[in-house]
């Protein structure tokens, strides 16, 4: 009996478990976080809403296929200023970043959330 109560708390442990793609460890997640921010952001915005490069949001991403986007990651963007990342990030890792992306799960940064609306000190 208590063996079956084993294999029963073994599938739910596993029926719970949540299902992603790309499997990045929670510290690695951070570090892309901050990579996204910094590095993408130099060019896309620092809150993805576009610069030199388009905006990253869900309104402009989530209709592209995945596979297009992580291509664009991995071998940047021929005679245009989208660079190759696939020297800084793993294949699991940019299919990581183009689905928050698309999903809008990047996180405003400090200084997008510091900021006061205007007339409003
Ligand atoms: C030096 C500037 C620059 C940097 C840094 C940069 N990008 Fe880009 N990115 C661009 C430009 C410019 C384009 C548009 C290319 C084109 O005209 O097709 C682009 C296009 C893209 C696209 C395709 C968007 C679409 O709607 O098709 C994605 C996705 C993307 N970048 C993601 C990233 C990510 C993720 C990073 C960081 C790892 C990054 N970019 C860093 C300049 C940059």
């Amino acid at each position: 009996m208590k063996k079956m109560r084993f294999v029963v708390s073994l599938l739910t442990l596993l029926s719970f478990t949540p299902i992603t793609i790309a499997d990045i460890d929670t510290v690695r997640q951070n570090e892309l976080l901050y990579f996204v921010k910094h590095d993408c952001g130099s060019c896309h915005g620092l809150t993805l809403k576009g610069g030199l490069g388009p905006a990253l949001l869900p309104q402009t991403l989530s209709a592209k296929p995945e596979s297009y986007l992580v291509n664009t990651i991995m071998e940047g963007r021929a005679n245009t200023a989208m660079p190759p990342w696939k020297s800084m990030l793993t294949l699991d890792e940019a299919t990581w970043i183009a689905e928050q992306l698309q999903q809008g799960l990047i996180p405003p940064t400090q200084l997008a959330r510091n900021k006061k609306p205007a007339g409003n000190p």
